[in-house]
């Protein structure tokens, strides 16, 4: 039982964890920020396994708030897990209700997959706006209530904005069970 909650900096589809989150949208065939570098280092495949994803309705793979697990292929993280986080839209729109959904909604696929290890983009952060500690207090919320449930949940921070802030969130309302590295990757 090693139980940490790690935030690092880096590049997410470098990491050697069991699936890798990526913070798609609803259609799931790619786009800009880490959802176009996951599907960049994964491969063609990863947009076919995508494609092949039922839609629930037309345009509609993933609804915001869900999750969808496909293979890796050629990133080292065996499988990525898609959600799709909630656009900004000044609060009063089920955003905070939506962004912990898709924490919890891949958190619950992973478990259903046995999976030991996932890493996360700071979901909603990029294009969709998400006022960024506001994000990290629902991101750190939902993953420390399930560390226990992991060997680890590495929380991933591309800019340096959003490492200080995730670092500070983690070490605000950490105990025991957090460990919060201070180095670069890994
Ligand atoms: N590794 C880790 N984090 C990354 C990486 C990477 N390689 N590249 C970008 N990020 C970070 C961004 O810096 C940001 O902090 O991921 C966070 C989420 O930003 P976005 O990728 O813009 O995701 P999001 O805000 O959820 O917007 C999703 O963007 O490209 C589209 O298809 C995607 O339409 C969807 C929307």
């Amino acid at each position: 039982m090693c139980k940490m909650l790690e935030v690092i900096s880096g590049d997410i589809t470098a990491l050697d964890v069991d699936a890798i989150v990526n913070a798609a949208n609803e259609r799931m065939l790619g786009g800009g920020g880490v959802d176009g570098a996951i599907h960049r280092a994964a491969g063609r495949r990863l947009y076919d396994a995508c494609l092949a994803v039922p839609e629930v309705r037309p345009g509609v793979r993933c609804p915001t708030g869900h999750s969808r697990i496909t293979p890796g292929f050629n990133l080292r993280a065996r499988y990525v897990i898609h959600t799709v986080g909630p656009v900004w839209r000044g609060g009063a729109h089920r955003e905070p209700a939506l962004l912990a959904s898709c924490y919890r909604s891949a958190l619950e696929l992973a478990r259903h997959h046995h999976l030991r290890s996932i890493a996360f983009p700071a979901i909603s952060c990029g294009v969709y706006g998400y006022p960024l500690e506001e994000a990290a207090a629902i991101a750190v919320r939902e993953t420390r209530v399930t560390v226990s449930d992991f060997d680890r949940i590495v929380l991933v921070a591309f800019d340096a904005d959003v490492h200080a802030v995730l670092l500070a969130e983690a070490n605000a309302t950490g105990s025991n069970d957090a460990h919060v590295p201070n180095h670069s990757n890994n």
